[in-house]
């Protein structure tokens, strides 16, 4: 079974995957991570990452995304650099290779070919372009003030010290710039079903999900 869980940036969404994955065991993945392993390993070669050389990256295959339970580590030349890829730096230069419509289109067929069974995939369009064909889509929203104090806590968390003005203007900027995209647009799959957790705790989400994930199965 393929789940997919979608969502806007500081939606909450990795962890709640995350905790499907464990309750459910079966293997995760976190493709805005694989996003920013790409935007990492381009923005060490050059300040301004062009389109062509982005696709040739990924055409590489230079990545090993060891999907787990719960977990997931990239490695690149030998080396785990998944603790590497969390700051806004790296993200803002993923969403910046994720508006180039030839890199998607790569990076889709990439996450097609390393997801081989079962597993939940987390992401922003997942259920929407990655996976069409997904057995169960969750498309998981909070207000942009909600997500800038999720995204804030994380980082001051990590000793990232950012303000909370500064990561709300990044995230509308990220959510408009991410649903500008005359290809690709950012949005939900039209059956997907829309959680707003804005008043709701992960558990709540997360109990919410398996239910319906529990429903889905009892349907098959
Ligand atoms: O979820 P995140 O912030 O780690 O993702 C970083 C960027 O990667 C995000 O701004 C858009 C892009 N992305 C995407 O276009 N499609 C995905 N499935 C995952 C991420």
């Amino acid at each position: 079974m393929k789940i997919t869980i979608d969502g806007p940036a500081g939606s909450g969404k990795s962890t709640v995957a995350r905790l499907i994955s464990l309750r459910l065991k079966i293997p995760y993945l976190e493709t805005g991570t694989v996003y920013r392993a790409f935007a990492y390993i381009l923005s060490r070669e050059e300040e301004n990452p062009n389109e062509e050389r982005a696709v040739n990256l990924v055409r590489g295959r230079p990545l090993e995304v060891k999907m787990d339970v719960g977990s997931m580590e990239i490695h690149y030349k030998g080396k785990d650099i998944t603790g590497e890829l969390g700051g806004e730096d790296v993200g803002k230069v993923a969403s910046i290779i994720a508006s180039f419509p030839s890199f998607k289109e790569e990076i889709n067929k990439y996450f097609r070919e390393i997801v081989k069974g079962q597993a939940v995939i987390e992401g922003r369009d997942a259920g929407l372009y990655i996976f069409p064909d997904a057995d169960i889509k969750f498309f998981i929203t909070a207000s942009p003030e909600e997500r800038a104090k999720r995204r804030w806590k994380q980082l001051r968390d990590r000793g990232e010290e950012v303000s909370y003005e500064e990561i709300l203007r990044s995230i509308r900027e990220r959510d408009e710039r991410d649903a500008k995209r005359s290809k690709y647009p950012f949005k939900p799959a039209e059956d997907a079903l829309i959680i707003d957790t804005t008043n709701m705790t992960v558990e709540e989400v997360t109990t919410h999900i398996l239910k319906e994930i529990y429903r889905c199965v009892s349907d098959m």
